[in-house]
């Protein structure tokens, strides 16, 4: 049934007769060990199952977003939530069964919130080599009356190589507004003026205030209970990939991995047990044909919150006075 939407809601769901269609497009019973059948693939089935399956070594990217443990209803299947040690044990086994699958290159991301974290990262360290963990202020969350609201997650981020990886920290900066703008001789030190305001692009850190969950009047929106935005998983892709690399996302959801990776040219496989999920991620690779635009990423820079607007303005017609390139 679609529901009934405001007039400016843009949320992407499936009309009756999409549902069959686009789940077609999934792949359900290939030959999972042979590459070239699970390439730009969304795998409608249990990630552990599939993983095992998949070839050896073949995976330059992991970004996972596993369910957090708390009592959540995705589709058609309640996720219960665990004991510590059952969480533990359940974090164990997907580690330890992905771990095959990936190059010796490859990096991994795995989201939790602060509950989980405390499981994930010492998880994460007996296995491979963590380098960082991000916090994601991502503002909106439930208001709570005996306890602080929740609005923050972590994005642990670790490689199998202690040295060697992929990090193009060129390709994250962000663009921020100068507050103290300062001269040498007059002119901007490291950063540019305009007619829309003075920005330099800045190194990316671990603290990331800039991402908003997706919300009812953006087009990546879905009904998915728990959708990353594509502006935090272009981050994540352009940082720790190259175009051509393989991203592999084992719970995949409303498909936000793979639609990015293929909006930045790298290939993917997903894997989603939900049919409906699986579903409403072909219908955005599908969208992602014509359009590849990521909000909050322009001009190969992220922006800050709320500047759309801006970025709007500078792509209509100012294009060309704010060239921050090389600074
Ligand atoms: C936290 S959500 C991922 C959301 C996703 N990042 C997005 O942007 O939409 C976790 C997803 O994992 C799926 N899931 C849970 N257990 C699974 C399993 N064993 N195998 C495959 N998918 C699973 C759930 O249905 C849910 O859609």
């Amino acid at each position: 049934m679609v529901k009934q939407r405001a007039e400016r809601n843009r949320t992407i769901s499936l009309a009756d007769d999409e549902m069959g269609f686009y789940f077609s497009r999934c792949v359900c019973d290939a030959t999972l060990s042979d590459l070239s059948c699970v390439t730009d693939t969304v795998i409608c089935g249990d990630a552990l199952n599939v993983i095992r399956q998949l070839p050896a070594a073949s995976v330059d990217l992991l970004l996972v977003d596993p369910p957090y443990n708390l009592n959540k209803t995705f589709g058609a299947t309640k996720f219960k939530q665990m004991s510590a040690d059952e969480y533990t044990a359940f974090t164990e086994e997907w580690i330890t069964s992905v771990k095959r699958v990936l190059k010796t290159t490859a990096s991994i991301y795995v989201c939790c919130d602060w509950r989980t974290s405390l499981i994930i990262g010492p998880v994460l360290m007996n296995h491979f080599n963590v380098q960082n963990r991000i916090t994601w202020q991502r503002e909106k969350g439930r208001g709570a009356t005996h306890n602080w609201k929740n609005a923050m997650e972590d994005i642990w981020f670790a490689t199998v190589l202690p040295k060697t990886f992929t990090f193009n920290v060129d390709d994250v900066k962000m663009r921020r507004k100068v507050i103290a703008p300062y001269k040498v001789d007059g002119k901007p030190k490291d950063w540019v003026e305009s007619d829309c305001g003075n920005f330099r692009d800045t190194f990316p850190s671990n603290f990331w205030d800039d991402i908003s969950i997706p919300y009812w009047s953006m087009p990546e929106n879905t009904d998915h209970p728990t959708q990353k935005p594509e502006k935090l998983i272009a981050k994540l892709i352009l940082a720790s990939s190259n175009p051509g690399d393989l991203v592999l996302d084992p719970f995949l959801g409303s498909g936000t991995t793979a639609v990015v990776a293929k909006k930045l040219n790298r290939h993917y496989i997903g894997i989603e047990c939900e049919r409906e999920y699986c579903a409403i991620a072909e219908k955005r690779l599908e969208i992602a044909d014509t359009d590849l635009e990521i909000q909050g990423y322009t001009d190969g820079v992220f922006w800050e919150r709320n500047t759309l607007a801006l970025q709007q303005k500078l792509k209509s017609g100012m294009q060309g006075q704010l060239n921050l390139v090389g600074l």
